[in-house]
């Protein structure tokens, strides 16, 4: 089910007894990477509890169409437009009937109607009901006015004791039948977690030691990694750059922040590229208040920040690690060297010498270097680069990562 990493699922409940399986069903979609949203019609919360699908979705469940207060949250349309697939799970009879003649009577046959996003529905009802013409009159409809696929209903012994055609197919089915619905890409289930600008020192309350990292390669990493399946943790020092659709980040301001954010996602991290330029050096007491300027001179004492990438190459049960060699001289060598000293899999070296690529510009020119090879990329946009560079990691992960 690793396709289901980072995909927007909008999960409909409708009112049946089966609607209390759709707390497993938002646990396996959850474990398995996906964001959930729950939108639940009034027979629906009789049977299971909005606060129970919030706490396990970790979103607010949305009931209401005409409530100002969740619409100023996330109105309707914008939850139409942000869901990738929308499933129906149980879907009553009387959600079928209010489907197919087109009533956006409440949130879910609004969202529906709105909706480009895929649909399917799970059909879940008494096995007569599910026989009956009418019903069965109103699926045919509206597969001919929509395509919506039609996942179950399963035979077996009711909740009331019939015995037929009309349960609701198992949630795992239903959880597996959903990540089908994607492409499987080549960092599908894999999460990778990217360090990326500069970071700052503070020397006092006002001033701190930086430099001109714009940020952008480790942003362009970031999009490219989403974008090949992963789950992306961008942990990233003071830019100036938008956050990459559907990728987390943490911001950070000095080396040691960096590193506490870093550790903490190391346990769930598959991949660690360090594309932030962090500073070597930070001042080794930070003054209380601001310093004043009654010496004509002064000296800082530096002492060395952590080495974030070797820290996490030296964990047991280090993930993937790539690193970055800005160099501006022996960019190969010394990028090989540092391959090897911080026990790196990847470095990905760059000639920070010439003025109109790598550090703050939109292009680059690298050199992705590993254990047997190095191959050159000429000038490029970052985030051409990214994808090279996204596609080397895949072809290089380990088979048990
Ligand atoms: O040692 P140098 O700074 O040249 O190494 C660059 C690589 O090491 C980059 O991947 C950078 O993000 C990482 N690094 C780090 N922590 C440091 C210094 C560099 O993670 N303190």
């Amino acid at each position: 089910m690793q396709r289901l990493t980072n995909k927007r699922i909008l999960l409909g409940i409708t009112g049946g007894i089966a609607a209390y399986k759709t707390a497993e069903l938002v646990r396996a979609l959850v474990t398995h990477g996906a964001q959930v949203r729950v939108v639940m019609t009034d027979g629906a919360k009789e049977f299971i509890t909005p606060l129970t699908l919030q706490a396990l979705s970790g979103n607010p469940v949305h009931h209401s169409l005409l409530d100002p207060e969740a619409e100023a949250g996330m109105g309707h349309i914008e939850l139409a437009k942000w869901a990738d697939f929308i499933l129906v799970a149980p879907a009553s009879a009387n959600f079928i009937a209010r489907m197919t003649s087109g009533m956006g009577n409440d949130l879910l046959t609004t969202l529906c109607l709105a909706s480009i996003a895929p649909l399917a529905i799970a059909p879940a009802m008494n096995q007569a009901m599910w026989a009956d013409e009418i019903t069965q009159n109103n699926l045919k409809q509206l597969q001919s006015l929509k395509p919506v696929q039609i996942w179950g209903p399963d035979q077996g012994e009711q909740a009331c004791g019939d015995v037929g055609p009309g349960r609701m197919l198992e949630p795992l089915e239903l959880a597996r039948r959903l990540a089908e619905q994607f492409e499987r890409k080549v960092l599908s289930g894999k999460t990778i977690t990217i360090t990326a600008g500069p970071t700052r020192e503070a020397i006092d309350p006002v001033r701190y030691i930086s430099n001109h990292s714009s940020g952008k390669m480790g942003f362009s990493l970031a999009r490219a990694a989403q974008e090949a399946g992963a789950k992306v943790n961008l942990i990233s020092g003071p830019v100036h750059l938008p956050t990459p659709e559907r990728v987390h980040r943490t911001n950070v301001e000095s080396a040691q922040n960096m590193l506490d954010a870093v550790m903490a996602v190391l346990p769930e991290t598959d991949i660690f590229i360090g594309a932030a330029a962090v500073a070597d050096y930070r001042p080794a007491d930070v003054c209380d208040q601001k310093i004043k300027k009654n010496q004509d001179d002064m000296h800082i004492h530096l002492i060395k920040n952590p080495d974030i990438i070797a820290t996490v190459a030296a964990q047991d049960n280090r993930p993937f690690c790539v690193g970055f060699a800005a160099e501006t001289q022996d960019v190969v060598a010394y990028a090989r060297g540092k391959l090897e000293k911080k026990k790196l899999n990847m470095v990905v070296a760059n000639d920070v010498s010439s003025q109109h690529i790598g550090f703050n510009s939109d292009d680059n020119a690298i050199i992705i270097i590993d254990q047997d090879a190095s191959t050159e990329y000429s000038q490029a946009s970052k985030y051409v680069l990214s994808q090279k560079i996204i596609e080397h990691i895949a072809a290089k992960l380990p088979k048990d990562i």
